[in-house]
């Protein structure tokens, strides 16, 4: 079943049921590998399967969960290895979204759920999405408008002494490290094929994409007006106001240059494009503070080939 979070919708199953856990595996064609993180409805629940949260674990968790902060710990015997494709450590979190925590709630048991879309390929922030990148192979889909957050979470490793920085998400680094009062490691093992989140390529529309910084951008737009080329352009921040109405296909994350706001608007802008009949899409490289950090993660891998994997 597909259903809403604030990050991304996800494709959930029981996280106990080996049988669920492969029917995700298969509707997304996702590689063995690739392990699955597992939602809980809250620290409880999360106690009731004996996960143990240390100092810093309790300090992140209570500053951020419900939230877009996912934890790598020891995986309790009761979660199927299949789950963590048979990894000892497991990815938990506490999704702020009413629904997600309602399905939780009431299975009374935690859900494991990867984004809902095909292994690869964008990300989905509304049900349509979803409906349109999996249709029939989801049994159903829970429709909750659109996710607030829209980039996936942050991830850290505390299964280790020093706490390791995975994947930028919804979260920022300094709000992270802020709150834990020092300094997190450096995922060292990005090549290992257990962070697929981490290949190259990951998070990528159908189109080609090119990532520009912003006065690259601007010079290939201009160009791209003039000569009327069919190209989609992705701005981080609006244009100069002349060139707001233009006759190419063009979207702004932020007309403000608000993080926030960019995160939110990224997948959905990057569906539209990539649903446009643009030959390929030119996006603006954000500058990489705050949530930019994970806006120019997804751009980077959106925009490395497909075969370069
Ligand atoms: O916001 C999110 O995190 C969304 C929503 C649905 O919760 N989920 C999500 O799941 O982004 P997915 O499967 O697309 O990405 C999960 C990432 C993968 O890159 C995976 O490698 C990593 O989490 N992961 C899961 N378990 C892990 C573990 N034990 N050690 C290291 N990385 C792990
Ligand atoms: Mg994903």
């Amino acid at each position: 079943m597909a259903f809403p979070t604030e990050t991304v919708y996800g494709l959930g199953g029981l996280a106990t049921d080996p049988k669920a856990i492969r029917a995700i595996f298969k509707a997304k064609n996702r590689p063995k590998f690739d392990p699955l993180i597992v939602h809980f409805s809250g620290l409880e629940m999360i106690r009731k399967y004996g996960i143990q949260l240390g100092e810093s674990e309790l300090k992140l968790a209570k500053k951020f969960w419900p939230g877009p902060l996912t934890l790598i710990v020891k995986r309790p015997k009761q979660i199927p290895s299949l789950v963590t494709s048979g990894l000892d450590t497991m990815a938990i979190r506490i999704p702020k979204h009413k629904v997600a925590l309602r399905l939780i709630e009431q299975l009374g048991h935690p859900v494991a759920a990867p984004s809902a879309n095909p292994f690869g390929y964008l990300s989905p922030v509304t049900a349509q999405h979803v409906e349109e990148q999996l249709g029939r192979k989801v049994e159903m889909i829970l429709d909750g408008g659109s996710c607030s957050v829209g980039v996936e979470s942050t991830i850290i490793d505390v299964s280790t002494r020093k706490p390791k920085f995975l994947r930028p998400g919804g979260i920022s680094i300094t709000e992270i490290e802020r709150t834990l009062g020092k300094g997190l490691a450096k995922d060292s093992s990005s090549k290992k094929p257990h962070a697929p989140g981490q290949l190259k390529s990951h998070y990528a529309p159908k189109k080609r994409l090119i990532l520009l910084s912003r006065k690259r951008i601007l010079e290939r737009f201009e160009k791209a007006e003039q000569k009327r080329e069919n190209i989609a352009f992705l701005f981080f921040t609006a244009p100069p106001a002349r060139r707001k109405q233009s006759p190419i296909p063009m979207l702004v994350l932020s007309e403000k240059g608000d993080d926030k706001e960019a995160a939110r608007k990224l997948f959905s802008h990057l569906h539209l494009l990539d649903g446009s009949d643009a030959l390929y899409l030119i996006a603006e490289k954000p500058d990489p503070s705050g949530l930019g950090h994970a806006i120019l993660d997804r751009l980077t891998r959106a925009s490395k080939k497909r075969d370069s994997r």
